[in-house]
């Protein structure tokens, strides 16, 4: 059992790219720790490093208070899923799973017992004598678990593991992932694109976009009170919506004219910076779910009503987005909502805006810091 306190830590490639760019980061011990971003961000490197499969260029990274910069990664005690399972072919999920043991000189009988504990865990037990490619892509994925928990590492780290995997597949994997921590109360490092996967899996996210974290913070910190726009834009299916325009006091609040369109009103819990940001080149930030169908949904206090047309319906089953026009807006703004609160493309509707959980950024590119969060709130939680 280990955190993994990262500091300062920069990776300098040899064609001159920065690919990591003096990251600071403390992973607490027998913490699930979720590395999320856009591709090329950088998570793969940070966890290769961490593992020692890649030089560290600059900084430092220490596993339970040791620091291994110059440690071999075999000597480190940590295990790495990688998406594509690398299972040796020619071996049963038996001596798959024992390989590792067998390779530090454990002897049968005491590779037996780990085999076995690891195999009831993961639901392998009657799989042991096959061959990797009589099993399913779920339980390849289970053996390439099996292979790193048996060494009782003192952390895992995962690098999308379950892309390679089905919808159903990963829904059922991710489950027993979450299960396996409860269980090994084992620090693990985990990098995913998937929002879900980021959203369910982790104790905490590491939001990274070009070499750099955004913001560290449980899941619902994060998804509640993004630090900047784009952690504001980067988690959250469909994304957020922004509108530009400018923000002006009002009697005993705020409200926002979104350029060459309506106002609405801003009724937010947390606005103690609002003040120094009156003015215009201002950005709205508003989620789908938190617009509704004014001709189903009664408008409430924190909403204010506007006119929206209708372009295109996905139904989703049990709810539906909505992607609607609204005056003075390029863009398609989306609703989230109940499938029951029908509508149809080229229909003008009634749109609550409800502004409770709305966030306001100055203009001032990708980055720019989100206004709306509560006082004294860090990047880093
Ligand atoms: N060996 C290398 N030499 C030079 N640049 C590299 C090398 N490996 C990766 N990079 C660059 O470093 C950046 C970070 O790559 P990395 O693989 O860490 O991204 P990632 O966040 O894991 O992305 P993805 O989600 O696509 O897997 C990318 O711009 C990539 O092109
Ligand atoms: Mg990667």
């Amino acid at each position: 059992m280990a955190d993994i306190q990262i500091s300062k830590l920069v990776k300098l490639y040899d064609n001159g790219y920065t690919a990591v760019k003096g990251i600071n980061l403390h992973i607490n011990d027998h913490e699930f720790m979720v590395l999320v971003g856009p591709s090329g961000c950088g998570k793969t490197t940070t966890l290769r490093m961490i593992a020692g499969l890649e030089d560290i260029s600059g900084g430092e990274i220490a596993i339970g208070g040791r620091v291994v910069n110059a440690v071999e990664p075999k000597d480190r005690d940590i295990a790495m899923v990688f998406q594509n399972y690398a299972l040796y072919p020619h071996m049963t999920v038996y001596e798959n799973m024992a390989y590792g043991l067998k390779l530090r000189g454990m002897t049968k009988a005491e590779i037996d017992p780990k085999v076995a504990e690891a195999s009831r865990m993961l639901a392998l037990d009657n799989q042991l004598s096959k061959l990797p490619k009589a099993l399913s892509g779920g339980q390849r994925q289970r053996v390439a678990l099996g292979r790193a928990v048996v060494r009782q590492p003192k952390a895992f780290l995962f690098d999308e593991p379950l892309s390679n995997l089905d919808a159903k597949l990963r829904g059922e994997m991710r489950f027993e992932l979450k299960t396996l921590q409860q269980r090994l109360k084992t620090t693990m490092v985990y990098v995913t694109h998937d929002q879900i996967e980021a959203m369910t899996l982790g104790d905490r996210i590491t939001v990274m976009s070009v070499g750099e974290i955004q913001q560290v913070a449980p899941p619902t910190v994060v998804y509640d009170f993004p630090f900047n726009r784009f952690v504001a834009g980067f988690i959250g299916t469909p994304p957020m919506n922004f509108l530009a325009g400018a923000l002006s006091a009002t009697e005993g609040g705020f409200a926002f004219a979104i350029s060459g369109g309506a106002t609405v009103g801003l009724h937010m819990e947390h606005r103690q910076a609002l003040p120094g940001a009156l003015g215009a080149g201002r950005i709205l930030g508003i989620r789908p779910e938190n617009l509704s169908h004014a001709g189903f949904v009664p408008t409430a206090a924190s909403a204010t009503r506007i006119e929206a047309k209708v372009e295109v319906v996905e139904n989703m089953g049990d709810h539906q987005y909505v992607y609607l026009r609204i005056a003075g807006h390029d863009a398609p703004v989306v609703m989230k909502g109940s499938s029951h609160h029908r509508c149809a493309a080229g229909e003008t509707i009634p749109v609550n805006f409800d502004t409770t959980f709305a966030h306001v950024f100055i203009d001032g590119g990708d980055y720019a810091r989100n206004l709306t969060l509560p006082e004294g709130f860090a990047q880093q939680q």
